[in-house]
């Protein structure tokens, strides 16, 4: 006998829960919705209705229950109000990142206020482009530059920056200089900040995420986060925001490395889930 939809999702979900998959009721709704082509409020409309199996739904779910990302398999992340395209060589945007775009669009606003119509803003190490893309759609107002050094993550950046108004900066961020690239009232960042020793348990990420998108340099993870503050001190205006999303066993090793550049105004914020995952500081003087 030919199997339901519903069948098919509920085989779906108990192989991907045998093999560990965190989330398998979701992932087993979301590939058979990347099989049938359809958004995940039709595909259960048609589970309901008795819709047959779709073709290829099996190998989809033997794939992700060998732990591939979901967003490789179905080539697309959600972030915020957008669907970037995602694989091979490109850091998968995480929900916890969306804060950033928050409080860069908040600070946008405040220079706004104070008389700046284009608040120029720049996000270092932009990966598929999640952070920069998503402050230019909310808020077309603002400059958007991004700046990523990887070849294989630049391939996945210039495809969805393409046909964009965000200036794609290909370099290291470490280089960056006023004379070359200008001055922003926002600097945001979500570097690479896993301590070298540390390999992340679970596979998506330590066999799918590029190691250059994960570790931050040394064993403390730091290396990288403070080079992102050093760029931040050189090319921010006076008044200027840092934003900077980290580890939350980073927090006080962040705000000390901040105070110690002269950062000033340091605050923490926690994410959706309440975890502290981001800090913001402002370069001293008077925004102008
Ligand atoms: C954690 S990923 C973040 C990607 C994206 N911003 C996001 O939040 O989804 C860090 C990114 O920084 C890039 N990167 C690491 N070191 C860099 C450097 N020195 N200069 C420019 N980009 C760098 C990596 O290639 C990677 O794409």
């Amino acid at each position: 006998m030919a199997t339901t939809l519903a069948q098919a999702i509920a085989w779906g979900r108990r192989e991907l829960a045998a093999a560990g998959v965190p989330s398998p009721d979701a992932d087993a709704v979301l590939l058979a919705s990347h099989a049938l082509g359809l958004g995940r409020g039709e595909t259960e409309a048609k589970a309901i209705l008795g819709a047959p199996e779709p073709s290829g739904y099996r190998d989809l779910v033997a794939r992700r229950a060998r732990r591939e990302p979901l967003q490789h398999i179905t080539g697309r992340a959600p972030f915020r109000q957008l669907e970037l395209a995602v694989g091979p060589g490109v850091f998968v945007p995480r929900p916890e990142t969306e804060l950033l775009v928050q409080l860069t669009l908040d600070e946008a606003r405040r220079w706004r206020e104070h008389g700046e119509l284009h608040p120029a803003v720049v996000d270092l190490g932009t990966g598929g482009g999640a952070i920069a893309l998503a402050v230019a759609t909310e808020d077309p107002a603002c400059r958007v530059s991004a700046v990523e050094r990887e070849p294989e993550a630049l391939r996945w950046t210039r495809q969805n920056l393409g046909g964009s108004p965000v200036r794609l900066l290909e370099c290291d961020y470490r280089d960056l200089t006023p004379q070359t690239v200008g001055r922003f009232c926002v600097v945001v960042t979500n570097p690479p900040y896993v301590p070298d020793g540390e390999i992340p348990g679970d596979p998506e990420v330590r066999d799918y995420d590029p190691p250059t998108a994960l570790y931050g340099g040394d064993e403390t993870g730091m290396l990288l986060p403070c080079a992102a503050m050093d760029t931040a001190l050189r090319i921010l205006r006076p008044g200027g925001c840092f934003i900077m999303e980290h580890a939350e066993s980073q927090v006080a090793a962040v705000a000390d490395a901040l105070d110690r550049r002269g950062f000033t105004e340091v605050r923490l914020h926690h994410d959706l889930a309440d975890r502290p995952r981001a800090t913001t500081a402002v370069l001293p003087g008077e925004r102008s």
